[in-house]
């Protein structure tokens, strides 16, 4: 027997009851509908051909979609290739598709030019048809200091000998913060090396789980992409830590706050929300539950409210990512408060993508 999949809107308004936003029916096409977004993040994953080659194999299969808006983000070295490839009159004549395929960077620089050897910045993003940028990834915000071994640098400057010199030059200075210097006069005492080294290690461990980029820099990019007329999809999402400690909305409240601080209601239209607990990104790991991911949107939206009044909060597109695959986009569709999502391993089949973007279209 064939089990009944829930209707989900591919078109909707939305309404607001008590502290829940709801999903109304809108005919395709209505101004002000709100349209579905579902975007792939290909993550460090394929050459430009290769890219190009498993965007055909998308659109094939999406034949004709035109009420769906659907984001690719090749890595960097991809998005020339795919930027001359995805031309709307060329996806029109060959697909059928509308205005509705969207080029997104998977991260950006907030300078717009000058000495940062290996950065691009929005300008440069938006110069070659970028339309839109993902922000503050969990990829980026967390994981940064495993790549890159921030901890032993770090902990390196807790050595008794760093310390000592570091103390003899402050000392020499005028209008050092006196806490600062009580506090390295105490760690180079003779007798303290254990807790340096202790200190030191427990540092080492903190920056490799935690260092990443942070919220302040998270907002510049934000900035500059809107300052150069680049989208932006901001992504925010507490790890399982801080849902343990029960710290997801105070975390959530604090990433999306400083995030959209350079946003203005006149603004607000360009961006696009993803949440993505990042305890459920990635492979071997459980998508969040539909209750889980329906409270933490209303919350989400309900914060835009705020900031933004109600008209903004009932159109601003929020998506979820964080194991999104074909057999549960529709359960996940049908959560009142999601707009779309943000698919990373399920984005780079092209079978299992495509049957993302055409969720619900067969029920
Ligand atoms: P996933 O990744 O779909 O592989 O869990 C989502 C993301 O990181 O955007």
């Amino acid at each position: 027997m064939k089990t009944a999949v829930p209707k989900v809107y591919r078109n909707y308004y939305r309404q607001r009851t008590a502290n829940q936003w709801l999903k109304v029916k809108a005919e395709v096409g209505d101004p002000g509908a709100i349209r579905p977004f579902l975007a792939g993040n290909w993550k460090m994953n394929m050459i430009p051909r290769s890219g190009v080659a498993l965007a055909a194999r998308i659109f094939d299969i999406c034949k004709d979609i035109k009420d769906v808006d659907i984001g690719l983000a090749p890595p960097f070295t991809g998005l020339s290739t795919l930027a001359d490839y995805i031309k709307p009159d060329f996806l029109r004549s060959e697909y059928g598709l509308g205005r509705n395929v969207f080029l997104l960077a998977q991260d950006t620089f907030f300078e717009s030019k000058g000495a940062f050897t290996g950065e691009i910045s929005a300008e440069m993003l938006a110069a070659i048809g970028v339309d839109r940028v993902i922000i503050g990834h969990s990829d980026r915000r967390t994981n940064l200091g495993k790549y890159f071994g921030f901890g032993p640098s770090i902990a390196k400057r807790l050595s008794r000998a760093f310390l000592t010199q570091e103390l003899g030059h402050l000392k020499a200075k005028e209008g050092v913060d006196p806490q600062i210097l009580a506090a390295l006069e105490h760690l180079t005492a003779e007798g303290n090396q254990d807790i340096l080294a202790g200190m030191a290690r427990f540092l080492e461990e903190e920056m490799r789980e935690r260092a990443g980029e942070s919220d302040e820099a998270i907002q510049k990019k934000v900035q500059a992409c809107l300052t150069h007329g680049v989208q932006v999809v901001l992504c925010c999402g507490e790890n399982r830590e801080a849902r343990e400690a029960q710290e997801t909305f105070s975390l959530l409240d604090r990433q999306l706050r400083i995030g959209l601080e350079v946003v203005s209601p006149r603004t607000a239209g360009e961006v696009v929300i993803a949440y993505e607990p990042v305890w459920a990104v990635g492979e071997g790991a459980s998508p969040a539950k539909p209750e889980q991911i329906s409270e933490v949107h209303d919350f989400i939206r309900n914060l835009i409210m705020d900031l933004y009044g109600e008209q903004i909060a009932s159109t601003i597109r929020i998506l979820y990512g964080g194991n999104v695959k074909p057999d549960n986009i529709v359960e996940i569709m049908n959560i009142p408060g999601v707009d779309g999502a943000l698919v990373g391993g399920a984005s780079l089949k092209a079978n299992d993508f495509a049957q993302i973007i055409r969720f619900g279209l067969n029920t």
